[in-house]
């Protein structure tokens, strides 16, 4: 891999050095591989050492691996893992130009580290959210005139996989930060697609739906789980079914969307589908748990 060329080989963008990426499971772990694979410096950032170490071992896996498929050198395995800083604490990494909020879906919780990321990062510093359906007027709220600064930047999951970045304007934000976050998607070897600060935004709006009307199919007994996947992946040539995508993503943040689009968008559609809240009740919450609609012992 060339320093001037990001993963994918495309000629990189110099404006972004380092970012600083809040949350380290699964979307913030790939967040910050992803960025240290296209060059950019990440300090990858939890409250829990233990999830710190999670990341660090996903980060060693997915190196190993490419460097098994001979995608990588071992050298450049050691470049990319060289890149990455992980901590439980953000004040150190205040010159970053870019800090990407991936922690829970909880408007309180994102809204308690914006107020801290005003008080600790740089004037220029872009205040961006992975958030996959909170609006992102309402998180600037408390960032005072920093509000200019922030900015949704959704990414999926697998993030070294996906292509796409969904970037959000919330009210406030400038054109600026919006040319500099389509800076930093593209120099992750991302391509950025606007959309607007709507309640689950395009990707969610869309996706949430689909995948309730798979449990309700499933609920009224219209076929099997496995057979709903097999005709969602044989026939529409989805790459995974909804059921298993839905345990893919987890099924209390699936759950968590719905209830945002619910309430944003005050339509009974997007309200979780009983048997979706009766297996989350139950812990059954996906790969993450080893169980959710089906069952995966090695991951439990
Ligand atoms: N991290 C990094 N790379 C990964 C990975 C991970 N977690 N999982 C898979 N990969 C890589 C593999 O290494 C492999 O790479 P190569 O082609 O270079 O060998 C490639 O992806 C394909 O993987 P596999 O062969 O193991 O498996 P697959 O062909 O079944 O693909 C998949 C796996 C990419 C996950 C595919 O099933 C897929 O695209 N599924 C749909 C995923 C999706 O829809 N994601 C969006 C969820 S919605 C969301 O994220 C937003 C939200 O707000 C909820």
């Amino acid at each position: 891999m060339r320093a001037d060329r990001d993963y994918y080989g495309t000629p990189m963008e110099k404006s972004v050095k380092k970012i600083v990426v809040v949350g380290a499971g699964t979307m913030g772990s790939g967040i910050a591989l992803t960025a240290a694979q296209s060059g950019i410096h990440a300090v990858q950032v939890d409250l829990a050492q233990s999830q710190l170490e999670k990341a660090r071992g996903y980060h060693t896996k997915q190196l190993g691996r490419l460097v098994e498929k001979q995608k990588i050198s071992a050298d450049d395995a050691k470049s990319v893992a060289a890149r990455i800083v992980y901590s439980t604490d953000f004040s150190s990494a205040r010159d970053a130009d870019c800090v990407v909020e991936a922690a829970s879906e909880n408007p309180e919780v994102k809204k308690k580290l914006f107020k801290s990321f005003v008080e600790t990062f740089d004037a220029e510093t872009i205040l961006a959210t992975n958030t996959s359906s909170i609006s992102i007027t309402d998180i600037a709220t408390v960032t005072g005139s920093r509000a200019t600064h922030v900015i949704g930047m959704h990414f999926f999951n697998p993030v070294p996989v996906m292509k796409l970045v969904e970037v959000i304007r919330g009210l406030a934000t400038s054109d600026e930060t919006v040319a500099r976050s389509l800076d930093l998607a593209r120099a992750m070897g991302k391509t950025p697609v606007p959309a607007n600060d709507r309640a689950g935004f395009v990707s969610n709006r869309v996706l949430m739906p689909l995948i309730n009307e798979a449990f309700f199919a499933w609920m009224e007994g219209v076929a099997r789980p496995e057979d709903i996947d097999q005709i969602m992946m044989l026939g529409c040539n989805f790459p995974m079914g909804p059921l298993r995508l839905a345990d893919f993503i987890g099924l209390d943040v699936c759950h968590d969307i719905m209830m945002v689009l619910y309430r944003e968008l005050g339509d009974a559609k997007f309200f979780p589908c009983p048997k979706l809240r009766q297996l989350m009740t139950a812990g059954r919450l996906g790969d993450k748990s080893g169980c959710g609609v089906f069952d995966y012992p090695a991951k439990a």
